[in-house]
């Protein structure tokens, strides 16, 4: 049994379908990535996942329970967690309290305890932080246990936004381009994480343009291009796809690019694809 499946998904805004006729079906355990040129509707795409947007047409069975047009709450509670490509970190707060967010997210620990003083509610409210402490641990935050998240460094927010998904205790994780902006070091780490979340049991969903990491870590990966599927299959497939380069690279020497004009982005995802 898929743990995600989805049939033919459309999400149009005015007269551009974003995602159009879109199917396939997640196992259980996988890390699944989804590739495409900037606009190809990644994006999008989970943003439907997490119910954010509601489809224009097609259906979302999580564990085979329909959640098609239910709020995202609803998506959060059946265990889907994700990250954002413009980082959405709580900039206000200390880096554990970001985390403690998705632990609060997850009903686990009462907000109110921090009002009421029940020796109960209080020993819930540490052993909250503790177990956020060591999701900090878990993704390599060790030493910002008492950061102030504004004071982070980029990559480390990145990871943070990781381990307050992971607060949440989710079956689904969806990581939206985690390497983007990352050095060449912090991408080479993100690739043990991924591979250690799939280990606890996690299934991953990876929209990425990172081409080494996507094609080192992807049991399978799904192309898009102009909202509908591309292409399918393990990395070795998709790499040597005449159609898969084409879509990066076709248009990408062309002045008329559908790319938003992000041509050098295109050539060197095309580029790092046929190495
Ligand atoms: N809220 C919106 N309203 C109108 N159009 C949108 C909206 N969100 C996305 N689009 C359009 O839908 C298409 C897909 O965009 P999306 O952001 O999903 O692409 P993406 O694959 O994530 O791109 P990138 O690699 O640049 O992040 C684009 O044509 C985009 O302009
Ligand atoms: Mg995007």
């Amino acid at each position: 049994m898929s743990l995600l499946r989805v049939e033919g998904l459309g999400k149009k805004f005015g007269g551009v379908n974003a995602v159009e006729d879109l199917s396939f079906a997640i196992a259980p355990g996988a890390v699944y990535s989804i590739i495409g040129p900037n606009g190809a509707g990644k994006t999008t795409l989970l943003n439907l996942l997490t119910g954010v947007y509601r489809p224009s047409a097609g259906q979302i069975l999580f564990q085979e329970q329909d959640l098609t047009g239910r709020a995202p709450y609803e998506y959060a509670r059946q265990g889907i967690a994700r990250t954002f490509q413009n980082l959405q970190i709580f900039f206000n707060m200390s880096a554990l309290e970001n985390v403690m967010v998705g632990r609060y997210m997850q009903e686990r620990c009462g907000l109110a305890s921090a009002l009421l003083h029940s020796p109960r509610l209080a020993r819930a409210e540490r052993a909250c932080r503790e177990e956020a402490a060591e999701l900090m641990r878990y993704v390599g935050l060790q030493d910002y246990l008492s950061s102030v998240s504004d004071a982070m460094p980029y990559g480390a927010l990145k990871r943070l936004e990781i381990a307050r998904a992971l607060a949440t205790a989710p079956k689904l994780m969806l990581l939206d381009e985690p390497a983007a902006g990352l050095n060449p070091t912090e991408a080479l780490e993100l690739d043990d994480l991924i591979g250690r979340l799939s280990d606890r049991g996690v299934t991953v969903v990876l929209v990425e343009h990172n081409m080494r990491l996507v094609m080192g870590v992807s049991d399978q990966i799904l192309v898009l291009d102009y909202g509908r599927k591309l292409a399918e299959g393990p990395a070795l497939t998709v790499r040597n796809d005449p159609k898969v380069i084409e879509a990066y690279l076709g248009s990408a020497i062309t002045p008329e690019t559908p790319y938003g004009g992000d041509v050098a982005r295109a050539v060197a995802v095309a580029v790092e694809m046929q190495r």
